[in-house]
């Protein structure tokens, strides 16, 4: 990558560092055989929900949007035991990062980048995630969308990241593995990195990554 652009590099929080799927997998055995497709329900309708609310122009903490996308997630699975609401719930709070994560970020930084998360977690689940994985010393900053009461991809959003380490959007790679952030992050002048874990197919044509990788050690 070109010296000129060694500037910031900002990073998803949910999927990308994180994976969301931990939870359900941590409790597989007790879930059964929903775990599948309740922990994608779940995934899911938490986003739907961010999505509906910034779109009404309200705000809610991510972490009650979780809770509430658990609730209908168990409610459409209802051969699930209620009673691992509980269980999933902390399992949530204290995710793991993926195995290439800390390893990468160091040496990032030790590289010259400034590293953060932009994320549409509220900041105390994500101060707790950041803290159960080890992260803390790899980041100049967690930023969550909470400061400006939207979700991505409200440009709103992407802004706290240019604002907080005053810079243009040209100057920040922004990698995560959610297409449909990319595409927000493509459309606000991040030099947007896919995160394709999963070997997805494309969407968004109109709003491409730059670069696509399958972990984040392919950024070093
Ligand atoms: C995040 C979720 C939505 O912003 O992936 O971290």
């Amino acid at each position: 990558m070109p010296e000129s652009h060694r500037h910031v590099a900002i990073f998803d929080a949910y999927g990308t560092l994180f994976d969301v799927h931990a939870a359900v997998a941590r409790h597989a055995d007790a879930v059964g055989p929903d775990a599948a497709a309740l922990s994608e329900t779940w995934r899911a309708k938490q986003l739907e929900y961010s999505w509906v609310l910034g779109l009404m122009g309200r705000h809610a903490p991510f972490w009650d949007l979780t809770e509430q996308a658990l609730d209908h997630a168990l409610s459409r699975y209802p051969e699930v035991d209620r009673a691992l609401r509980a269980p999933l719930l902390d399992a949530y709070r204290d995710l793991a990062a993926y195995p290439e994560v800390p390893g990468t970020l160091r040496a990032l930084r030790a590289a010259g980048w400034r590293t953060a998360i932009l994320s549409n977690g509220d900041s105390g689940m994500l101060e707790r995630a950041v803290a159960s994985a080890g992260l803390g010393e790899h980041l100049d900053a967690v930023l969550s969308v909470e400061a400006a009461r939207t979700f991505k991809t409200d440009p709103a959003a992407y802004r706290l990241a240019t604002a907080h380490f005053a810079v243009a959007p040209e100057a920040v790679l922004f990698a995560s593995s959610n297409r449909w952030d990319v595409a927000g992050a493509a459309a606000f002048g991040f030099r947007p990195v896919w995160v394709n874990r999963k070997g997805l197919p494309d969407e968004y044509p109109d709003f491409p990554p730059e670069r696509v990788v399958r972990s984040l050690d392919a950024l070093l």
